[in-house]
């Protein structure tokens, strides 16, 4: 099976190391080189739609595609503890990583795609972005943007069940994995919670192979149970 994989971090890397032991097809699509065997590296910011097109263009469709993208604090951002701290720019920022790439991936394929494609997309959401499950409350730049891509998520869902019955597009929550994603908030965190970045990937590749486009639109966490949004 040919994969694209999108992001090189923690997750990505684990999810392509996984997937060329499983005899896969990889491809991953960073900022730097993840620098794995038999991978093929292709050199991109997936917030910059030229790129993003140009780099693509020249690709055979591959079976699956799956976005690793995303942040939760940067140098520039810390997440929120309170609407006194919110920005409109944090808020824009956040949606232009964590929101903005799974559309413009969708857009990209769904120009290529043929009525039966067999196209399997997943997005890496989060728990955290589901708003009948929130009661923490906080990270305001981030929820929203997951909420927002879960949504996106959804649309998409009903949306290629007309166009491209095959295809299914699903958001996964990985679950609280140790990659500098999660690094500065995982104090406190109950013991045998926290998964390795190589646990998290097989357990998101079972997720995966058991999906089908019924359940296309739909967010499920790396145990297979479905979240609600
Ligand atoms: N780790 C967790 O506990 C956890 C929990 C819930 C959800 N998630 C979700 O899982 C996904 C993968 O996270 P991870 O844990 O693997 O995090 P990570 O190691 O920090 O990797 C984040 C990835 O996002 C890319 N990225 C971050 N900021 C970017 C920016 N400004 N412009 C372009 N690309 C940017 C990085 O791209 P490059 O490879 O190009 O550098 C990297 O591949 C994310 O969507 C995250 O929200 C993670």
């Amino acid at each position: 099976m040919r994969y694209w994989i999108m992001g090189g971090g923690g997750i990505g890397r684990a999810l392509a190391a996984a997937c060329v032991e499983r005899g896969d097809e990889v491809n991953v699509f960073s900022r730097s080189n993840p620098e794995l065997a038999d991978v093929r590296w292709h050199a991109l910011d997936i917030t910059d739609e030229d790129a993003m097109n140009t780099v693509c263009a020249g690709l055979p469709l591959p079976e699956r595609v799956i976005n690793t993208v995303g942040m939760l604090h940067s140098e520039q951002w810390q997440p929120e503890k309170r609407i006194e701290q919110f920005t409109q720019e944090a808020l824009l920022d956040h949606m232009r990583v964590n929101t903005w790439p799974t559309l413009a991936l969708a857009r990209l394929l769904s120009a290529r795609m043929e009525r039966r494609q067999p196209l399997l997309l997943a997005a890496l959401s989060a728990r955290v972005g589901s708003i009948s499950d929130n009661r923490g409350g906080g990270w305001y730049s981030y929820r929203i943007s997951k909420a927002a891509l879960n949504m996106a998520i959804k649309n998409l869902g009903v949306e290629w069940a007309r166009r491209f019955p095959a295809a299914c597009v699903v958001g996964l929550h990985p679950g609280t994995v140790a990659t500098n994603l999660s690094a500065p908030f995982r104090a406190g965190l109950p013991t045998g919670q926290l998964q390795s970045p190589e646990a998290a990937a097989q357990h998101l590749l079972a997720v995966l192979d058991g999906v089908t486009p019924e359940q296309s639109g739909r967010l499920f966490a790396w145990d297979g149970q479905e979240i609600q949004p």
